[in-house]
């Protein structure tokens, strides 16, 4: 049987309520998984017997307490060059980055790093939730909630509807729109405290004309390993865990933004190609990592990324690789990229974080990060220093680099060019960068 046939054969018996066969997939576990189960049952996969510790950032007697000494934080290896083909060949021509190069980096991005979309994806059924017609701070707007229903006629023990609020101002033209990682109902972690000061970001992204939108992660995926038997990765699955190259969580939530801008395409209300996208922390990660795969992203927003984000992998300052593999944030990660917290280190990685920032080229890219004391965690020099190592592939390609290459003072902004990068005065926020960052974006999403 040619793989064709058998692609075709596996679909339809799986379409037929039997299973697809899957090679070396462990039958799913009854009950399903801890997280601490799936995670040993992947390192016994990879063959590994123990993992490196993390860093540890709450207690500073700890003798892996997490490093802020920047004479000891490198990189001491030399970075993987983004325009340097395998074989020692430079990357000379932008026909090179898009035809070669490029492809090899998004390779071994999905094997090693975030994981693999499935070839076959369900499809996703929207529906609008609920509707209204309101004034948000003087701006009249439609406000729509609407579910993304993925196809489980395969697989009907787990059901997946993305999440999804719409808010386009009012009035006929296709307008740019600013997608938010995040919770339409607001954060359930600020319920009932003080609104933060400053303006909100929604009502600037209004006041341009724009449209807002905000996509809920977890209705796409849950975030903990034992949410690897559900949502879209563990609806694809049939519920069983993951080969080492299946996707991770970012890049589900990826796959999830995805589908919301092949909606927004539909509306009326929306110029899909003026399209930015936002996420904070774990969904800045996932921001990044949508932008680096879609290239229909017209620009990001990528705030307190750090480790598994902006920040260069090889940096030993802030959050490290080895957190990212223990059992409470590999399910974002691909299982291979446990690998490389033992026996490998980080040093075996074959990629780093500018290299990711490179995928998103000639796309503007605004890196954003707290002041070091309340954000310290995420490396503001390491995501700079990414930033910066991106810019060959930024200039190969016509656009502009970060224009600078020393580390600035805080609240420097520095946005002459495609890549942007902002130290602000808060902590573990995009807020005061909001206005930067949309005067930044205008520059490209207000161009006709
Ligand atoms: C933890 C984790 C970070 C992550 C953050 C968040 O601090 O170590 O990698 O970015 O949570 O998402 O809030």
């Amino acid at each position: 049987m040619n793989r064709r046939a058998a692609l075709l054969g596996a679909a339809l018996a799986a379409f037929a309520g039997g299973s697809a066969p899957r090679a070396q997939t462990p039958p799913p576990a009854a009950g399903g998984l801890t997280a601490e189960q799936d995670h040993r049952l992947m390192l016994d996969r990879l063959g590994i017997k123990t993992l490196r510790p993390g860093v540890d950032g709450y207690n500073s007697a700890a003798p892996n307490y997490v490093n802020q000494d920047e004479a000891k934080a490198g990189p001491f290896s030399p970075l993987p060059d983004p325009l340097v083909f395998p074989d020692g060949r430079p990357v000379a021509t932008p026909d090179d980055w898009w035809k070669r190069r490029r492809p090899q980096l998004v390779e071994l991005f999905s094997r090693e790093e975030h994981g693999r979309v499935p070839q076959r994806t369900p499809e996703i059924r929207w529906r609008v939730v609920s509707e209204k017609h309101e004034v948000r701070n003087g701006v009249a707007v439609r406000e729509r909630r609407l579910a993304g229903d993925l196809d489980n006629r395969a697989w009907p023990a787990v059901s997946v509807s993305l999440d999804l609020l719409l808010v386009t101002p009012e009035g006929r033209g296709r307008r740019p729109l600013v997608l938010e990682f995040g919770f339409p109902d607001g954060a359930p972690w600020l319920k009932g405290r003080p609104a933060p000061p400053g303006p909100d970001w929604r009502d600037l992204v209004l006041a341009r004309g724009w449209g807002y939108a905000i996509v809920d992660p977890t209705s796409v995926q849950p975030d903990n390993g034992a949410g690897l038997s559900r949502g879209v990765i563990g609806l694809v699955n049939h519920g069983r865990p993951r080969a080492p190259d299946d996707w991770g969580a970012l890049r589900a939530w990826a796959w999830g933004a995805s589908r919301v801008l092949d909606f927004l395409a539909t509306d009326p209300a929306v110029d899909d190609r003026r399209v930015a996208i936002e996420g904070l922390s774990r969904y800045g990660k996932a921001a990044l990592v949508a932008m680096a795969y879609d290239q229909r992203f017209a620009a990001g927003l990528i705030a307190s990324s750090g480790e598994g984000g902006a920040k260069l992998h090889r940096r030993k300052r802030g959050e490290q690789l080895e957190n990212l593999a223990a059992s409470g944030e590999y399910h974002w990660m691909a299982g291979n990229f446990l690998r490389y917290a033992g026996p490998l280190t980080v040093d075996d990685l074959p990629v780093d974080a500018h290299e990711l920032i490179a995928l998103c080229a000639p796309r503007p890219v605004f890196i954003s990060v707290g002041n070091d004391q309340a954000d310290g965690w995420v490396d503001s020099r390491g995501m700079f220093m990414a930033a910066v190592a991106a810019g060959p592939v930024y200039r190969l390609l016509g656009a502009r680099d970060l224009g600078l290459t020393a580390f600035p003072e805080p609240l420097t902004l520095a946005a002459d060019g495609e890549l942007a990068f902002r130290q602000h005065e808060g902590g573990h926020t995009p807020g005061p960068n909001w206005p930067y960052f949309l005067d930044f974006a205008s520059r490209y999403l207000e161009r006709p």
